[in-house]
């Protein structure tokens, strides 16, 4: 690639943070939309950012779903320190199939890791009514207790009108993210390229204020395809340490 023979990955990174302004940038070579083993290498480079901020003991480590981060789910393996971790889902259904759920991912993480994990059981089209009885249930509450204590959160960055596709979004919903030129989606919430917040799905766990107070956000997120919803996602949340590749590097730093 062009960018390795000019600058170097290691600086590349850097100056994408300066760009972004956000904690950290880890670049992996390659492009992940042209060759489908770079995002295992941002699977593995995530897990190696993850494993290097556990503390001693205790760390409820919250993850969101699809590919990217069914990716970091493969790359995963035990701590050779053997600091204790847990795994639970950052929120909700989102719509997604069952394999790219963050249930999913999240018990196929800890599988991994050796670790435990609690999963959420909510469906994801329940009336209000239900909504609000379900998560008074002490099996529900205990889990969502426990999603509001991680301070490890590692998600995906989507582009708005993919995921929204992908998540048979309804008309209206696609109406509204076309209507408010959503280009980025991550946890469910939809951002315009300013960053600005255009839609949130409606859902129980993580939301987007409580990332502020985070001590360790990981987004993972690769592809040329992606860096324009990187670019939005990063202005609305800069503390993110981004996990990404050449691909979208490159056409960050040139286009965004
Ligand atoms: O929220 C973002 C999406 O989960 C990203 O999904 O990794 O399959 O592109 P993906």
């Amino acid at each position: 690639e062009v960018m390795g023979e000019i600058l170097g990955i290691s600086e590349v990174a850097r100056e994408l943070e300066r760009k972004l302004g956000v904690r950290q940038v880890v670049i992996v070579p390659g492009d992940s939309d042209e060759t489908f083993w770079v995002q295992r290498d941002i699977g593995r480079a995530a897990v190696t950012q993850l494993k290097a901020r556990l503390a001693p003991d205790d760390n409820i480590i919250a993850v969101t779903g699809g590919t990217t981060m069914a990716s970091v789910a493969a790359m995963m393996s035990p701590d050779k320190k053997e600091r204790p971790m847990h795994f639970v889902p950052a929120r909700g259904g989102l719509g997604e199939t069952l394999e790219l759920q963050a249930n999913t991912v999240c018990s196929r993480m800890a599988d991994r890791a050796h670790a435990d994990y609690h999963l959420l059981h909510i469906p994801d089209e329940v009336s209000q009514e239900t909504f609000e009885r379900m998560v008074e249930e002490p099996s529900i509450k205990n889990v969502l207790e426990m999603i509001r204590a991680a301070r490890i959160v590692v998600h995906g960055i989507g582009e708005a009108e993919t995921m929204a596709k992908r998540r048979h979004a309804s008309p209206e919903h696609l109406r509204m993210i076309e209507r408010h030129d959503a280009v980025a989606e991550a946890f469910g919430y939809y951002f315009n390229a300013e960053g600005e917040i255009v839609h949130r799905v409606k859902t129980v766990g993580i939301q987007l204020e409580e990332l502020d107070d985070m001590d360790t956000v990981i987004a993972v997120a690769g592809g040329k395809s992606k860096a324009q919803a990187i670019a939005a996602y990063a202005k609305h949340t800069p503390n993110i340490i981004l996990v990404t590749d050449e691909g979208a590097a490159t056409e960050l730093l040139t286009r965004y």
